[in-house]
């Protein structure tokens, strides 16, 4: 990139719009896109904005399926920032992995979506899920879904390190 283009991305953006995609095993992956991630992020003060831009790098780099958020509403969780498939817009506390994370206010991993009671089908493809809370001041104020299209993707290391990475949201 000579001088002039890079003076021309900066004043168009003032961040560094391209995301380094992390090599190595899964561990490996997370550990170099965090500090990517809080980068992101910092000096952007509104939520929108944060959300679609995680959603977006943990999609650029793990090319899960679905990956994005649910915001409290009231009674319901409502669709927010994501990337993949078109989504269903509300899920009411308790229903599917969504609503029973909120409810429980814990990290939920569907190992088979199939036999997860009550599982919201929102693509015929999804065969495994990882859902974590948001939580600030004790309460759920959102949740991260990420789908894959195999069965049985996501163990304790994607529950550590999502977990890490919803702590840095700007709720
Ligand atoms: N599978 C989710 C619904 C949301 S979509 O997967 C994006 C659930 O059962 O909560």
């Amino acid at each position: 990139m000579n001088h002039a283009t890079e003076g021309r991305r900066l004043y168009l953006c003032g961040m560094a719009e391209d995301l380094i995609i992390a090599e190595g095993g899964k561990e490996e992956q997370y550990r170099q896109l965090l500090p990517q991630l809080k980068a992101l992020m910092d000096g952007e003060p509104d939520l929108v904005a944060n959300l679609a831009n995680i959603s977006a790098a943990l999609h650029q780099q793990f090319r899960w399926s679905w990956v994005g958020f649910y915001l409290v509403r009231d009674a319901e969780l409502v669709l927010g920032p994501f990337q993949g498939p078109v989504a269903c817009t509300r899920i009411r506390k308790g229903r599917g992995v969504c609503g029973s994370a909120w409810e429980r206010a814990e990290t939920i991993l569907v190992p088979d979506v199939e036999r997860f009671p009550g599982h919201i089908a929102c693509s015929s493809l999804s065969r495994s899920e990882i859902v974590v809370p948001v939580i600030r001041g004790g309460e759920v104020v959102a949740v991260l879904d990420v789908d894959s299209e195999h069965l049985d993707h996501f163990d304790d290391i994607d529950r550590k390190w999502l977990e890490a990475i919803v702590a840095e949201l700007p709720f």
